[in-house]
């Protein structure tokens, strides 16, 4: 279903949405006409405003200077670039802290964040949310129906957590909802363990400095209310916004997989996800992690379009060392992510900043002004996006294979501690899982326990240590009526607080997988163990080991050495008329690409493009009258000739393309054709 928000959105942009993080208070007035002189050469047509700009809007408490930003709102609405508008909360001003020094968000360690950055705020602090709320409420107030305006920026990439006594405050209001009374708390909390239980809700705290081990269900409630509390603060800023006009979307910018927010509970509160992403142009394989992070933010909302909302024009100053993207990289990255259902190409930053702290971070306009390879690239790219303005709103092909991605599950595995191993990367593995499945070109949506699962043939479920009663009817329910599960080890260990689930492991999927296992067997550091196929294929393993006693289930594969000789060490089960896959340890890239993959296939699930290679990817774009293929070459060193079975229009050339189209390293096509 269309946002009709965004339909409106893009009805006014016309196409896709183009620009970057705008801080015009950080210049002079001669400047702001030419950066709106260079935005309409580079073909702009939206910039984020005025994100850190507390201070300049509020000087002193009470005090406002709307001024500029009417001069800057009425300069960008003249020359035709819409403005989404941020709240400038993220920044607070020193004023602020200076009056009310609790404003101050309380770290880990216990000690304040001091003044001198950003995100100094505790999302708890009812002083914050209050001084929160009347800028928001003044910044609505004069310009919510300014002709300019086209969206609401909240925040920006929320977060830190606080451990204040706000925060123990309102986390002892948010365990009330959640538990009702303190036995049933106690009970979720294991508390008869080491003697913790609580007789008063004002025993609760949330002071992290332990002597010894911290109690893992309360370590795993604070997180769920820590990314509940942030979502609050959004929540009421949309509502003021709300309150002056409903039909502008909000949205906030949200970051690559960030631990401190549930993004399945805030994607439904923005009218569109957005995303800001940075691959590394050192890392030869993160535009392949970049495409999981494109598919999760598709699937946040249903497959519809998303946007970029922060990248890189060249390099970004935040890593130890920071290359520079390569001529084409930036361009390739950004036909990328619209060709995995992006509809704008935005970036932080539209000029880069003088002095601060991101002074050598690259920008639209780098240092070097308008005469530069930078703001070249940018102006071509603007130009080929003017051209790809039908893409907009179109939606991808959906996908056949699901991948679910739970934050309980990760903060279970990553933040409880005291596991088997303390080691456990839940992102990587959920990567390493992605990674085959790129290569074969297929679509992956990212599915949380509570999504429809329905509509897909494979549903893969990566490391699902903690996982609720209701993902595990989800998952069990899926193979029971025809899917196929792929599920690798150290799943369906415990409860959503964390209690062993009883009857031996793994406890919610024992029947599932048609085995029980009697201990998790870590492995040593560079142990390695010989696995042996059925089709007498062998290959290494690593890491970790299960040792698995078979029931229904029957083994894909075998340990050929170690204490666990002849224990399977990958099973396979019939359940329903479904199947499952089941990793029991860590197999070397090739043979776990080969399990998954084969998996996949038996599933009917095939390579929509095979015989491409595995670096030129391919995806579809489409509405009901046309379907654009994206082609993408990532190699840098190799030009590709890929087959095409159906002709069709160059969007960027206007060239007719037909049986085979060639295209250079890190080159791209995007292919109409009507369907
Ligand atoms: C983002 C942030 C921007 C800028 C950028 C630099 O995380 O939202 O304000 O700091 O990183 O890469």
């Amino acid at each position: 279903m269309t946002n009709p928000r965004m339909h409106a959105f893009r009805s006014r942009l016309g196409g896709l949405a183009y620009g970057g993080d705008y801080n015009p208070e950080q210049w002079d007035r001669a400047t702001w006409r030419e950066d709106v002189r260079l935005m309409r050469e580079a073909g702009v047509n939206l910039v984020s405003l005025g994100i850190f700009a507390w201070v300049s809007i509020e000087p002193e408490p009470g005090k406002y200077e709307f001024d500029w930003l009417d001069e800057v709102m009425d300069l960008l609405h003249e020359g035709g670039v819409s403005v989404n508008l941020a709240t400038p909360t993220a920044a607070p001003p020193a004023w602020l802290t200076q009056l009310h020094p609790d404003v101050f968000p309380i770290m880990e360690d216990g000690r304040p964040l001091g003044l001198g950055s950003r995100q100094h705020f505790d999302h708890s602090s009812p002083v914050y949310r209050e001084y929160a709320a009347n800028i928001v409420t003044r910044l609505a107030e004069r310009y919510s129906f300014h002709p300019a305006l086209a969206m609401w920026h909240i925040n920006n990439e929320y977060g830190p957590t606080s451990y204040s006594d706000a925060a123990a405050d309102g986390f002892r209001r948010w365990l009330q909802r959640r538990y009702g009374d303190l036995d049933t708390l106690n009970d979720a909390w294991t508390t008869r363990f080491w003697g913790q239980v609580y007789t008063d809700w004002e025993q609760i705290e949330v002071s992290n400095v332990m002597g010894v081990w911290m109690n893992p269900a309360r370590r795993l409630d604070f997180r769920r209310f820590t990314s509940d509390s942030l979502l609050e603060c959004y929540l009421a800023e949309r509502h003021i916004l709300r309150s002056f006009r409903d039909d502008i979307p909000v949205m906030t910018n949200l970051m690559p997989l960030y631990p401190h927010a549930d993004y399945w509970k805030w994607a439904p509160e923005q009218d569109v996800a957005t995303l800001d992403i940075y691959p590394d142009p050192g890392d030869p394989g993160s535009h392949i992690s970049a495409a999981f992070h494109y598919d999760m933010f598709r699937s946040l909302k249903d497959g519809q379009p998303w946007m970029v909302m922060e990248q890189a024009a060249s390099a970004v100053n935040w890593r130890d060392l920071n290359l520079v993207k390569e001529p084409g990289r930036m361009r390739l990255g950004s036909l990328q992510a619209l060709a995995r259902g992006s509809d704008s190409v935005m970036f932080f930053q539209w000029r880069a900043a003088r002095g601060g702290q991101e002074r050598f971070h690259s920008a639209m306009v780098p240092h070097s002004g308008p005469d530069s390879r930078t703001f070249r690239e940018v102006a071509d790219l603007g130009r080929e996006l003017k051209l790809l303005s039908p893409v907009a709103g179109t939606t991808m092909r959906r996908a056949d294979v699901a991948m679910l991605f739970d934050w309980d599950g990760r903060w279970g595995l990553e933040d409880t501690g005291r596991l088997p191993r303390n080691d456990f990367d839940y992102c990587d593995t959920v990567l390493r899982h992605h990674r085959p499945l790129w290569e074969h070109h297929h679509t992956v949506d990212v599915v949380s326990p509570k999504s429809d699962l329905t509509r897909y043939k494979v549903l893969i479920v990566p490391n699902a240590y903690l996982i609720g009663d209701e993902g595990v009817a989800a998952v069990t329910e899926f193979a029971r009526t025809g899917g196929t599960v792929v599920m690798s080890f150290f799943s369906g260990v415990v409860d959503e607080c964390d209690r062993v689930r009883p009857n031996g492991y793994p406890g919610a999927f024992r029947h599932l997988i048609g085995a029980k296992i009697d201990e998790y067997w870590p492995a040593r550091p560079g142990e390695r163990f010989t696995v042996q196929f059925a089709d007498g294929r062998t290959a290494t393993a690593s890491w970790w080991r299960e040792d698995i006693h078979l029931e229904t289930g029957t083994a894909l594969a075998t340990y050929a050495d170690g204490l666990l000789a002849g224990h399977a060490a990958v099973v396979t089960n019939a359940h329903g008329s479904g199947r499952v896959v089941y990793l029991a340890t860590l197999l070397e890239d090739a043979a776990f690409d080969a399990v998954l993959l084969d998996a996949v296939r038996s599933a009917g699930v095939r390579d929509p493009f095979p015989g491409v290679p595995a670096h030129v990817e391919c995806t579809v774009r489409e509405d009901e009258r046309n379907a654009y293929l994206f082609l993408l070459n990532h190699s840098p060193d190799m030009a590709v000739t890929v087959p095409l079975n159906r002709p069709g229009t160059d969007v960027l050339t206007a060239a007719p393309a037909a049986g085979e189209i060639t295209l250079v390293p890190l080159g791209a096509a995007v292919l109409q054709r009507t369907r």
